[in-house]
This record gives C-alpha cells, sequence and structure tokens, in this order.
C-alpha cells in the first residue's frame, strides 16, 4: 500500500508516521512538508518526502510522484484554524491528486484530522471559538462534499476523525485534567484508528472521539 502523509513534522502526523514505518502492509510513504523530517525518520526506505513551496500549487513532478497511492492521511493544522491551510490546502491537494484515479477501478481514502468541537453548521450560533469552531467544520463539508464530485469517477472517499484533547502515551496529567469536560484519546490510539481507517474503511464517515478511543484501544492491544 503506498501512502500520503501531511503534518509529520507535528505530534499527531509524527505518530502516524511511526506507525506507518512499522506496518508491514504499508510498503511506500509519500511525506508532504514544509521542512525536512528528522534525519532517523526520512533514512528509512519506505519514505520519500517532498518538501513543498506552497500547498496551494502541485507542480506536475509532484503529481507523479503521487501516483498510484491508495490513502492520504492529513494531519496537518492548527487550532488557529486558518481558512488558508485548514480548508485550501487540503482542497488544492485533492484537485491535483484527484486526476490520476481516472480510469482507474480502486478506492483512495482520503482520512482528514479535524476536531471535537468543529461545526459544520455555517450559521449557527456558537457560545465560544465561533470562527475556528466554523472553519474547522467548512474544512468537513468541503471534503466530504469533493468526495461526491464527478470528476474522479467515484473513486474518492473522504473519512474524518474528530479528536478530543490528543494525550502522549504517559503522562499529561495536566492535559487529562484538562480534557475532563471534552474528553481524550491517547495518540497511539488515534494514529492506529486512523490508519485502520484508511486501509479498511469505516461504517462511519465521521468517527467521534468516543469511537476513536474504542477502536484505538481495541486495535493498540491487537497490536
Ligand atoms: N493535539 C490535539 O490535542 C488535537 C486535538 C484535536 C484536533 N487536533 C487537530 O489535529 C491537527 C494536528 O494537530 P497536532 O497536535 O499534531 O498539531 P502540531 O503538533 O502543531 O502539528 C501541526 C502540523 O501541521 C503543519 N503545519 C502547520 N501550519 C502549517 C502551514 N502553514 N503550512 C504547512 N504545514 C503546516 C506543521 O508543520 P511544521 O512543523 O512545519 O510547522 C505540523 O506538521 C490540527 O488540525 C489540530 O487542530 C489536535
Amino acid at each position: 500500500m503506498k501512502i500520503i502523509l501531511t503534518g509529520t513534522t507535528g505530534f499527531i502526523g509524527t505518530e502516524v508516521l511511526t506507525q506507518c514505518l512499522r506496518n508491514a502492509d504499508i510498503t511506500s510513504i509519500v511525506v508532504l512538508s514544509r521542512r525536512p523530517l528528522p534525519n532517523a525518520l526520512s533514512a528509512d526506505p519506505k519514505i520519500q518526502v517532498i518538501l513543498m513551496k506552497d500547498f496551494k500549487i502541485y507542480p506536475d513532478e509532484v503529481v507523479k510522484q503521487l501516483e498510484g497511492a491508495d490513502a492520504c492521511i492529513w494531519s496537518m493544522g492548527t487550532t488557529d484554524a486558518i481558512p488558508e491551510l485548514e480548508i485550501d490546502y487540503p482542497l488544492a491537494f485533492a484537485r491535483a491528486f484527484s486526476p490520476t484515479l481516472v480510469g482507474h477501478r480502486r478506492k483512495f481514502r482520503y482520512l482528514h484530522t479535524s476536531g471535537v468541537l468543529a461545526e459544520k453548521d455555517q450559521i449557527k450560533s456558537l457560545l465560544f471559538l465561533q470562527e475556528g469552531r466554523r472553519i474547522k467544520g467548512m474544512a468537513e463539508n468541503e471534503m466530504i462534499a469533493f468526495a461526491k464530485d464527478e470528476v474522479h469517477e467515484g473513486g474518492w472517499e473522504t473519512y474524518i476523525v474528530r479528536p478530543a484533547m490528543v494525550l502522549h502515551v504517559e503522562g499529561d496529567m495536566l492535559k487529562r485534567i484538562g480534557g475532563y469536560l471534552l474528553g481524550t484519546v491517547k495518540v497511539n490510539e488515534l494514529a492506529a484508528v486512523m490508519i485502520d481507517v484508511v486501509r479498511n474503511g469505516n461504517e462511519e464517515q465521521i468517527l467521534q472521539n468516543a469511537e476513536i478511543v474504542a477502536k484505538g484501544k481495541y486495535l493498540v492491544n491487537a497490536q
């Protein structure tokens, strides 16, 4: 399986990359990043790192390197919820890559990292963090709508994960307390779920935190 990853220099993306490297079914990993990965990771023969100058522009030689991929895990993003980063970048990827799916019968699975507070309803009034929650929700809407676009002849599936507060495997006592209201999930369990979804699909298109926790514990215990 060939997989495209973003956000691999970040907290969640690093764990996704680490687990992809351990997974024997994943034979090729293409990383889209604005800066190099630590040598210990990028030296792995499974990995090819493409340093992007602009995440809205995909030159032909970049698209060629992405061709043949079966899945993408998009872990790029911030809590600042900047529209260009959250919405334009994943859409630019989708528009640049999806023409390579035409004429192939297989499905491409795209998994988008959103958050527990994302709000898909763009006119609903929210008591707190309104702008950021709407932007995260708008990104979800766009990527779900993209899966219905005829341009890729039904070859694209979108999934969304909505983790609550993501914890390191050990420690994080303050975050655990902070996550009391919204919930928490361990980063290794989240990453295991993200990889499982792009490999095997999932009944629900949007995975809420409770489902991620339950599925993640099961997958990690089975490893
Ligand atoms: N951590 C949590 O508790 C949590 C909970 C729920 C949802 N989420 C969501 O999950 C996603 C990832 O979170 P994280 O905790 O892994 O964040 P993180 O550690 O800050 O990592 C963010 C990643 O996105 C990349 N990135 C940020 N701005 C960029 C830009 N303008 N252009 C290109 N790349 C950019 C970073 O690259 P550089 O290293 O080059 O900056 C990094 O790889 C975010 O959307 C976040 O909102 C996180």
